[in-house]
């Protein structure tokens, strides 16, 4: 499963509008309420919050821990367990590089190194115009296409090294032509 967090924050609807802070506290206090009390309803609750706020940062997790009867650490140690989960603010894009066994050997880890010195963030990180965020994965199902990147849902393939400002270009240019699309 992959989770697309491009849209992250924005609202639902059609209406280009995005969720004022408020809307989306409003949201969370509905989500901890729908799962507090439910069997393993901590994930989905985190989920959900993910998908509203974009991220977990620390006004969202106290929520939540507060809500669920729980401490942050206890919280904290859950969204560091799964790597879906992150604390920190994504960028519009996110590049995870595959290091799957068939991606490595196939020259995933100079993919990665390529894209880290042309962004000049690390794993974990994003860019400073909030556009891209890097992370790795394990195998994106498509080791016949090693290696792979993933760019929010798409999947490149044969990606190679010295060719990563094409991927960049290309990525940017394929969101131009949906939202000019989306616009019509
Ligand atoms: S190992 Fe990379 S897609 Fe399977």
């Amino acid at each position: 499963m992959s989770i697309d967090d491009s849209n992250a924050g924005a609202c639902a609807c059609a209406c280009s509008e995005p969720p004022s802070e408020a809307e989306q506290f409003s949201r969370l206090d509905e989500v901890i309420a729908e799962y507090r009390n439910k069997a393993g309803g901590l994930i989905p609750a985190l989920q959900i919050a993910q998908s509203l706020f974009g991220y977990l940062p620390d006004t969202v997790v106290n929520r939540i821990a507060e809500g669920f009867g729980k401490t942050v650490s206890e919280v904290a140690g859950v969204i560091s367990f799964y790597s879906f989960f992150t604390r920190n603010p994504r960028g519009k894009y996110l590049i995870r590089v595959c290091l799957g066994t068939a991606c490595y050997v196939r020259g995933g880890k100079e993919v990665l190194d390529a894209l880290k010195k042309k962004l000049s963030i690390d794993v974990g990180e994003t860019t400073e115009d909030r556009l891209f965020s890097l992370e790795v994965g394990r195998c994106f199902g498509a080791c016949g296409m090693a290696p792979v990147v993933m760019v929010n849902d798409e999947t490149y393939q044969r990606v190679k090294p010295a060719r990563i400002n094409e991927l960049l270009m290309q990525v940017t240019a394929d969101d131009n032509e949906s939202e000019q699309g989306d616009a019509q």
